[in-house]
């Protein structure tokens, strides 16, 4: 069969399988996808899908060309042996390894100044893109524990040197205007929403650099102080009616050891975070009545630094109790093979690995890209990665920026999935934000992950066996050309696709049991 013949049948296959949603409002920028506009009275939404049975099998498409969350049916036929041009994708029968926990993004300070800047009813329609049913359905949120360089100014909630009482600890504008209503909102859509704590620095004072940024170590005499400030932070938070099911022990603590570090940082080396876990954090926590079931997630730091950080910490008996996860971020993902995120693995196979934050638009990068399907292209690649090397989440930086990538106190602009036009009284949805949305919604919590092998140097795939009996596939695309595929389920048979030029795809329909 020709290609073309092949594009054909590919299109007559194309009805539309989902309930009426309501489609991408585009708009081009200079770059070589479009945006998504949502306002007062528009959004779009994530279809409605009715599971498929038997042979039939449902196909959501985005792609740089302007597919979003596009859904087209297709059925499978006997098993086929793809021409030499077509990519063959095997479903792989192998075992079943980690489940999903979820996907997400973070409650910072600079969100809630976005998403302040826009009338109640464009408040609404954010949150519900990211919550909602009808939108990409968020299940983690991570929420700062007071500043980061993403707020207007550096703080803590106890800048008062000397209160070894914690007496003057309390939340802040920030916590009441910027954060609490916006999550709150968020539980109302997403009852099950998972939230975890991360902290930048400790108070000035209680470092050895009395700063905010730069070269700082928390001070020893302050250990104790220090995981009681946490945990005063859950109690503020509970009493605001957010309950925080996990923190981190601290983002990058690498960031601080560096002079690099120009914006709200702390340091700790390996040993310190084992033993301030083991002595101080672990006990509180576990001995605290009300917050003793509160995951701890270590390192919150970059992948390069797998295994041997957390090996430090882990392979400390009395410590490693008190764990409950391993956190990675994406940056400088390009230096570290997701090899090391299976070598943890099977050095800890108990403990899970989440992905705590990412962003694009980083350090020398142009910040926002309105409209980049690279950066949609980039998200899709890593997550895929992380998947098939143990990763149980994902949760982005910022969930919402305004056009210049702030605020930030520091300067260290950057991308999000949902850019703000505050004159507009709009936002933009990124090619970002769908890339998110066919993980978050495709493959929900508790979905089983089968690892897929790259089908090709172009191609990149996982499979998820969801507890509602769906099998999905996710094909990444990353050539500048259409492909064909033929994907083919040992107990289903071979079914044929056509993969638009940069694309991601998700293939759902019913496991045979
Ligand atoms: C909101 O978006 C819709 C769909 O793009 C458009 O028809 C409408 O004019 C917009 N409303 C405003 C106030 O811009
Ligand atoms: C637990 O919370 C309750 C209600 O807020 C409070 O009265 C009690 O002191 C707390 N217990 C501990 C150990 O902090």
């Amino acid at each position: 069969m020709s290609r073309a013949l092949l594009l054909w049948a590919a299109a007559l296959l194309a009805l539309s399988a989902g309930a009426a949603a309501l489609p991408c409002s585009p708009l081009t920028f200079d770059e070589d996808s479009v945006v998504c506009v949502c306002n007062a009275t528009y959004c779009d939404t994530f279809p409605e899908l009715t599971p498929p049975s038997g042979a039939d099998v449902l196909v959501v498409t985005s792609s740089r060309g302007g597919d979003r969350f596009a859904v087209t049916s297709a059925q499978f036929g006997p098993e086929a042996c793809p021409p030499e041009w077509v990519t063959g994708v095997r479903v792989p029968q192998a075992e079943t390894r980690q489940q999903v926990s979820g996907f997400g993004g973070a409650f910072t300070d600079a969100a809630g100044v976005n998403i302040n800047s826009l009338s109640p009813e464009v408040q609404d329609q954010l949150l519900r893109a990211y919550f909602a049913e009808e939108g990409i359905r968020y299940k983690l949120g991570r929420v700062p524990i007071a500043g980061t360089d993403f707020s207007e100014r550096p703080y803590s909630y106890d800048d008062n040197p000397g209160d070894e009482s914690l007496e003057q600890f309390a939340l802040t504008e920030e916590d009441f205007l910027l954060k609490i209503p916006h999550i709150l909102a968020a539980r109302e859509l997403a009852p099950d929403l998972q939230l975890f704590g991360s902290a930048w620095s400790a108070p000035a004072w209680m470092k050895t650099n009395y700063d905010f940024i730069g070269i700082g170590f928390l001070k020893t005499e302050y250990y104790q102080l220090w995981a009681d400030y946490i945990v005063r932070f859950l109690e503020e938070y509970v009493a605001n009616g957010i309950p925080i099911q996990a923190i981190t022990t601290q983002n990058e603590p690498t960031n601080g050891l560096d002079s690099y570090g120009f914006w709200n940082t702390m340091a700790w080396t390996p040993e310190m975070q084992r033993d301030w876990v083991r002595d101080n954090l672990g006990p509180t926590i576990r001995g605290n009545a009300n917050f003793s079931d509160t995951k701890i997630i270590i390192l919150d730091d970059q992948r390069i630094l797998l295994p041997d950080w957390v090996n430090t910490i882990l392979d400390d008996a009395d410590a490693a109790q008190y764990v409950d996860a391993i956190g990675v971020h994406w940056y400088r993902d390009g230096d570290a093979p997701a090899s090391l995120l299976t070598d943890t693995h099977k050095l800890h196979p108990n403990v899970p690995l989440i992905a705590t934050e990412a962003c694009e638009g980083s350090i020398f990068e142009k910040t926002v890209a309105l409209g980049a399907w690279s950066r949609a292209d980039t998200y899709a690649a890593d997550i895929l990665d992380d998947l098939n090397n143990w990763v149980t989440g994902w949760v982005d930086w910022n969930i919402a920026l305004d056009m210049t990538g702030g605020p930030n106190w520091a300067g260290n602009y950057v991308e999000s999935p949902i850019i703000i036009d505050a004159h507009g009284d709009q936002f933009f949805k990124q090619p970002m934000y769908y890339a998110l949305g066919h993980f978050s919604v495709l493959l929900p919590h508790g979905t089983d992950i089968v690892a897929m092998e790259d089908p090709s140097d172009s191609l990149k795939g996982v499979v998820g066996l969801r507890a509602d009996g769906q099998t999905v596939v996710t094909l990444l695309n990353r050539a500048e050309e259409a492909q064909q595929v033929v994907v083919t389920d040992a107990t289903r048979g071979s079914v044929s696709l056509t993969l638009p030029a940069r694309s991601l795809t998700s293939v759902l329909y019913a496991t045979a049991d």
